[in-house]
């Protein structure tokens, strides 16, 4: 793949847009309503502008690489489940018994030719442009700033270049960069990944960190960026792995990390690890913005490129999008490394609506008493997994877990409040439900067993069980009851929420003849009629240890939470687009949605 856009020209359907647009929101909210199309294509804009600082960039903005399932699979050559099949082969390999067994092995054995990175010994494609340090000026790039609120624009397809302070480890991890001015960029490595943990070392030793970031090249190394790669392995070796192929590198000019040849801008610097900045808000993969927080700061050394560089960009924000692509690659070449601490796992699914870490499903064989609970403990035990706040576990019998309404009947049918595990753990860092930030309610769900044998005593329907719920409390909306033809329906209402909901939920007790599980939600903001974006909100907006009861039925408040509810931290907005953007950009026929799409996605505010 030497030129990206020619390739997605071939392969990827490549939509090109000519006309001027801003890199501030207008680019953004087109490739965001793109992405999220079932028959989403990559966009390549040619003409990025920046009106409010008068800049005409001379290079193109490349977005949604990873588009769909089958770009994606193109991407890797190969579909996501042979990758995952020549990994498993590794892991299970045995001591050759004898020569015959030995010759058999070379196969498997040579795939490892390829697995380390090449050090070359010469400059590469991505420094035929060299800018020396006085001439740097990030904005000569086409940042994007994708989202009104945004503390700036940010670079958010960063192949951010790594290594510890003994040189010994190298790492390569996406993590956003926030622009502060023409050298300066926000690293914004979580406290739990790779790169902090290199960080501390440079700042114990009282030490400049060097950093190269580079932005372009094949794509895999994006995605190889993002994969979930246990501590101190070198994410170029499951490109080589990938690949077929060793990752080349070539020395940064100035500082000693290595970085691919061919990534089309490269950005060099230092992180002075006394210095640290206020970093965002920034609207992210959750959907809700991440709240400002101090990060350490680059100063950028030297910028070299490609002579006609592309700048690769992604969108976060309320799923589906990209990520979606990514993280299904990622789930699936992943799975033979969970097998090894949960060797009865049969397949996991983190579905698009859950963000990854807000819900996971597996399939497993069970074996024992309590081996659902086991994996459970095992999934919030190790590596990136542990951020996950949501488990359910479901017996071999299970629907494809990807049978969206199946497997929610399969649940509901075997859903039994005694078997619900819910606990304490480490939670993701951009997790915004806990009182207190990094550690947050855990809950796991053992739905292995046989069906269960109670249902709803005296079910009714929407409009007489809101008038029950009305006589209890005016400021109850809403009520929509969905799968009730199963064990456990599940009851959605909409409040309009003015004090604590768990504070006196008692008052609804009394109709517990008449619901299994209830599900409360703001009105502010919820379609009760849009389950893609309520199961969103819920899995987002609960901490499992204060938000969820399960006598005498399963109560789930996923309402937003503030002082009424005794929550001191800020709570995060909505990522939403700004409506003066859409209007205009469906003005001039460069997008066309209708209220449906708009709702379907919650692309704006409403009551
Ligand atoms: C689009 C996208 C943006 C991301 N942004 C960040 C980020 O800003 N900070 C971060 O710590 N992780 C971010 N991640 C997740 C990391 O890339 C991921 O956890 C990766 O495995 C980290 O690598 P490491 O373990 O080598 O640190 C992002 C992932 C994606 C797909």
């Amino acid at each position: 793949m030497h030129d990206v856009v020619e390739w997605l020209k071939e392969n990827g359907n490549l939509k090109i847009i000519n006309e001027p647009l801003d890199v501030e929101l207008e680019i953004p909210h087109i490739a965001y309503i793109e992405v999220k199309k079932d028959d989403s294509r990559p966009i390549l804009f040619t003409n990025p502008i920046n009106r409010a600082k008068n800049i005409h960039y001379d290079m193109p903005v490349l977005m949604n690489i990873f588009a769909n399932k089958a770009l994606t699979e193109k991407i890797f050559a190969k579909h996501p489940d042979k990758v995952a099949e020549g990994i498993d082969k590794l892991l299970k390999l045995k001591p050759p018994a004898g020569f015959i067994e030995k010759l058999k092995m070379i196969p498997e054995l040579f795939v490892l030719k390829n697995v380390f990175p090449k050090r070359l010994n010469k400059r590469g494609a991505c420094q035929q442009v060299v800018i020396p340090k006085e001439q740097v000026d990030l904005d000569k790039l086409p940042i994007l700033k994708t989202w009104e609120e945004d503390g700036g624009p940010f670079i958010t397809m960063g192949q951010v270049y790594t290594q510890s302070l003994d040189g010994q480890m190298q790492n390569l991890g996406m993590y956003r960069l926030q622009q502060y001015d023409k050298n300066h960029l926000g690293m914004h490595w979580q406290i739990h990944k790779d790169a902090s943990h290199f960080f501390d070392q440079y700042q114990k030793a009282g030490k400049k960190m060097p950093v190269t970031v580079g932005i372009g090249g094949d794509p895999l190394y994006i995605w190889c960026g993002q994969a979930p790669m246990p501590h101190g392995m070198f994410e170029m070796l499951l490109y080589g792995f990938v690949r077929g192929k060793n990752a080349q590198l070539v020395k940064s000019l100035s500082n000693d990390i290595y970085i691919p040849k061919d990534v089309d801008i490269v950005i060099e610097g230092f992180v002075d690890p006394e210095k640290m900045r206020i970093e965002g808000p920034f609207g992210d993969h959750t959907g809700y913005y991440t709240l400002e927080e101090p990060y350490p700061i680059m100063e950028v050394e030297t910028i070299t490129m490609k002579e006609k560089p592309v700048f690769q960009a992604t969108v976060v924000g309320k799923p589906p999008l990209e990520d979606k692509y990514m993280g299904w690659a990622t789930e699936r070449i992943f799975l033979p490394m969970l097998k090894p601490m949960a060797p009865d796992l049969i397949d996991y699914y983190m579905p698009e609506n859950g963000v990854f870490h807000n819900l996971i499903l597996g399939k497993m064989k069970t074996l024992y008493k309590g081996h659902a609970q086991q994996f459970m403990h095992a999934f919030w035990g190790v590596g990136q997994m542990s951020f996950v706040k949501h488990a359910i576990f479901v017996g071999v019998d299970a629907p494809e877990l990807e049978d969206d309404i199946a497997i929610t009947e399969y649940i509901l049918n075997r859903l039994d409040p005694s078997k619900i595990l819910i606990t304490q753990g480490i939670i993701d860092a951009l997790d915004h439900t806990a009182n207190e930030n990094l550690v947050g309610g855990k809950l796991g769900i053992d739905a292995t067993g046989s069906e269960v044998e109670s249902t709803i005593e005296t079910p009714l329907d929407d409009a007489t069980l809101l008038q029950k719920f009305q006589e209890i409390d005016k400021s109850i909306l809403e009520c929509k009851q969905y799968f009730t033809h199963t064990k456990n329906p599940i009851c959605v209402i909409t409040v309009n929420k003015t004090a604590s909901v768990m504070s006196d939920i008692e008052k609804v007790y009394g109709l517990q003849e008449h619901i299994k599980v209830l599900i409360i939600v703001d009105k502010t903001n919820n379609d009760i009629e849009e389950p893609y974006m309520l199961l969103w909100r819920v899995v987002n907006n609960i901490d499992a240890q204060r938000d969820i009861i399960t006598q005498p039925f399963i109560i789930v408040d996923g309402t937003n939470k503030s002082e009424v509810d005794g929550f001191n931290r800020e709570w995060p907005g909505d990522t939403f687009c700004t409506k003066e953007v859409l209007d205009s950009l469906q003005e001039r026929g460069l997008i066309d949605i209708d209220e449906t799409f708009i709702k379907k996605f919650g692309l704006l505010p409403f009551n």
